[in-house]
């Protein structure tokens, strides 16, 4: 499929690493000028240095999404750089403390994951929604997870701002719906990245393949396969779809 991005300007958050930075470079590939935001200098310049190896136009912004001083100079770095932002992928996010019970979870890391995970994803939102409808429309891919659809014992706090996001996701779409601004949420199961590493393989009693067989297709995912739908969301093919939370999850919850 044709994706036409050219001339489109795409922001990342979480652009350092995983998904984020697969995507960045996904956007590039098509076309679109990329804004990779986050907050390690040195792996997000990394990113931006694999967008031009593969062709691609990119800069980059230090942000921390959970801080709203940030995330608005992130917005104005994408108008004061590119005079427009038309595509926004809200996927920065930490895992918290992965497989803690409820009862013993820490009420430090309850904050950092829901300030990072939705706070920040609401802070984005609010912040690009009217920057996209001053360059005519656009759309917006926020990072929820398969832990956003069902009562996932990978952490209480993980699991609420990921239910959050879709929450968030489908407020502001209804909003948008006919502002020009299509709003959607990914859902993906495991997919091979740092976070999978730290949340899944390291310090713990789980195998590569408990972890595969927790997917119908006994694999896990790859950030490849989580960047082609976020930019087919972003594409005109997807011109009627807003409000949606995707599973891109191997059948896990089919
Ligand atoms: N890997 C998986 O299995 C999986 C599954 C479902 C959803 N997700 C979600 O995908 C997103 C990306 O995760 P990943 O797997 O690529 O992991 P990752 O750890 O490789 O990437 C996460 C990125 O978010 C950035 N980040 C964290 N906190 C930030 C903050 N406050 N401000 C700005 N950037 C920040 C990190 O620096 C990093 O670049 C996350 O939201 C995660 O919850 C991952």
């Amino acid at each position: 499929m044709e994706l036409n991005f050219r001339d489109k300007i795409a922001l990342i958050t979480g652009g350092s690493s995983g998904i984020g930075r697969e995507t960045a470079v996904s956007f590039a590939r098509e076309g679109a000028k990329v804004v990779v935001a986050a907050r390690r200098v040195k792996e997000g310049t990394e990113t931006v240095e694999l967008v031009r190896a593969a062709g691609g136009e990119a800069s980059f912004v230090q942000t921390d999404v959970s801080q709203s001083a940030d995330v608005i100079a992130m917005v104005d770095h994408c108008i004061s750089t590119y005079g427009r932002l038309d595509f926004a992928f809200n996927n920065a996010g930490v895992e918290g403390t992965v497989f803690t019970p409820t009862v013993h979870y820490d009420e430090q890391v309850w904050d950092q994951v829901i300030n990072i995970n939705l706070k920040g994803v609401w802070l984005c939102m609010k912040y690009q929604i009217p920057k996209m409808l001053a360059s005519g429309g656009g759309a917006i891919v926020n990072m929820s997870s398969v832990a956003g659809l069902y009562g996932s014992t990978i952490g209480v706090a993980y699991t609420a701002s990921k239910h959050g996001v879709i929450g968030a996701t489908k407020t502001a779409a209804n909003e948008c719906a006919t502002k020009g601004i299509r709003i959607n949420a990914i859902c993906p199961a495991v997919i091979q990245t740092p976070m999978a590493d730290r949340g899944f393989y390291e310090n713990k009693d789980i195998t590569a393949q408990d972890v595969a067989g927790w997917h119908r297709m006994n694999r896990v995912g790859t950030p490849a396969e989580v960047a082609s739908a976020v930019l087919w969301l972003c594409s005109d093919g997807a011109g009627f779809v807003t409000g949606h939370a995707l599973p891109i999850d191997g059948g896990m919850l089919m």
